[in-house]
């Protein structure tokens, strides 16, 4: 079993508190910055793969019907294509507000679109964590997706905000696509039982 090496936010923390670094974004960090970058490139992590399998009962959903988004399971061969940012670790303090329903913050290879390397933090929710939900059927993601509303507003816009930004930076994301095509289905009427 891939054990994830997810320390708690502070532990990933830098001392020197200026000094730049980079973040990688998977999910709605790709499309919605809201933070100070000193500037993006287009990259990759290896190993992981994107999934539907966070809950979301402050963002995208409540607590009586948490919505889904994206996290990161470990796959081997695996690549997550995202967008890194470059930022000052003070930056991380606001993500940590407003990402703090479940997600660890855990340091990583970075493979830039254009070649070169680096080393990343990336947020991500692992299996157990207060807001897990986990694997479940492409139909049964997209059905509680086209349902689910919360404080950011409702969760089928951020899948479909998610999948348009992949496909605008030039990439396929299979799980995002299918679960996509699914609420498009649902939401045309479209009967796929
Ligand atoms: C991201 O877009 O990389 C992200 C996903 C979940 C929590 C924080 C950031």
């Amino acid at each position: 079993m891939f054990e994830t090496p997810a320390f708690s936010n502070a532990e990933t923390r830098p001392d020197q508190s200026d000094t730049p670094m980079w973040l990688f974004g998977y999910g709605s960090l790709i499309y919605k910055t809201g933070f100070a970058f000193k500037t993006r490139r287009p990259a990759s992590i290896k190993g992981w793969t994107r999934r539907f399998w966070q809950g979301s009962h402050d963002h995208r959903g409540t607590l009586e019907a948490p919505g889904r988004v994206a996290t990161l399971v470990p796959q081997k061969e695996a690549v997550c294509h995202g967008m890194a940012y470059l930022i000052t670790p003070d930056v991380l303090e606001g993500l940590d507000v407003r990402e703090k329903n479940g997600y660890l913050r855990v340091v990583t290879d970075l493979y830039f679109d254009d070649g070169t390397c680096g080393e990343a933090l990336v947020y991500m929710a692992t299996e157990g964590n207060e807001a897990w939900l986990g694997e479940a059927s492409v139909l049964e993601i997209a059905q509680q997706i086209s349902t689910a509303v919360g404080p950011s507003g409702p969760n089928r816009d951020y899948l479909l905000m998610l999948a348009d930004s992949i496909r605008e930076m030039g990439h396929d994301d299979t799980h995002v696509e299918a679960i996509e095509q699914a609420l498009l289905a649902l939401e045309a009427g479209v009967d796929r039982s």
